[in-house]
């Protein structure tokens, strides 16, 4: 299939990369044998993303609700998150990504908050792809926590609450670098967002897909793109035929 060109790339792809458990467990192996699969398809697609010259792509790898599950596999995610950058993150800067992590950082343990320093401020001044891990992250918290510092400001009277406006708000966001996602993919067939990008999904496309996360491939990714070029944004207004 033929790379896409930029001018129709969407400016910035999301993806909840959901299915890791149901993929191990149609091979009857542990949940973590899907985790480390996953982590290949991570690599893939980054690999793509890069090499179709798309802007900015975010993972979602860990969400702030996924602590709720057994001690083991959280466990394993958490090692497979420090096994991921320490593979992966020269190659990485050799191909010019810049990394940046999204999410509450406090909670992690302590190496990997340093792991995640260290990767953020090794990129800084990268100009490739913007590749951002929603790590530990939960769409409300962060909405909550902007609200906070607003609120914060406005008491200390050096916000006047008149003045806020939605992009004041996003300004306030962890994703406040990053243009709103175009398009957001979800694998395993789950139509839902499950706590992800909540604010700045307002008009993203939504792309759900039965590929289970472990497949997910170069060729998953182009077919989803194109799906997203065929797709008619309006935005609320009119499409330009109904103008004219
Ligand atoms: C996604 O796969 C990875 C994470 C949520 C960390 P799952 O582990 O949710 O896989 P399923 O949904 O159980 O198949
Ligand atoms: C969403 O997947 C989180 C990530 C992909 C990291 P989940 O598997 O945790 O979501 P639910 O529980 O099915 O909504
Ligand atoms: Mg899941």
């Amino acid at each position: 299939m033929p790379e896409k060109t930029p001018s129709h790339l969407p400016k910035h792809v999301a993806i909840i990369m959901d299915g890791n458990g149901r993929w191990a467990k149609k091979r009857y192996l542990p949940r973590e044998a899907g985790h480390y699969a996953g982590m290949s398809a991570v690599r893939e697609t980054v690999r793509a993303g890069c090499d179709m010259g798309l802007e900015n792509l975010t993972l979602f790898a860990f969400s702030s609700e996924n602590w709720k599950r057994p001690k083991t596999e959280v466990g394993a995610l958490m090692g497979l998150f420090r096994a991921y950058f320490r593979s992966d993150m020269d190659e990485l800067v050799e191909r010019n990504v810049r990394m940046r992590i999204i999410g509450h950082r406090g909670r992690v343990a302590s190496d990997i908050q340093q792991m995640i320093q260290d990767s953020e401020s090794r990129t800084a001044k990268n100009t490739g792809m913007n590749l951002t891990f929603a790590f530990d992250y939960g769409g409300k918290e962060e909405i909550v926590a902007a609200v906070q510092e607003l609120a914060r400001a406005a008491k200390d009277g050096r916000l006047d609450p008149e003045t806020i406006t939605p992009e004041l708000f996003a300004s306030r966001l962890f994703t406040s670098a990053l243009p709103e996602p175009d398009l957001v993919i979800r694998t395993s067939g789950e139509h839902r967002l499950s706590n992800f990008l909540l604010w700045q999904s307002a008009y993203a496309e939504l792309l759900f897909l039965d590929t289970l996360w472990p497949d997910f491939d170069r060729a998953t990714l182009t077919a989803a793109l194109e799906q997203f070029a065929a797709r008619e944004r309006r935005f609320g207004a009119l499409d330009s035929e109904a103008v004219a």
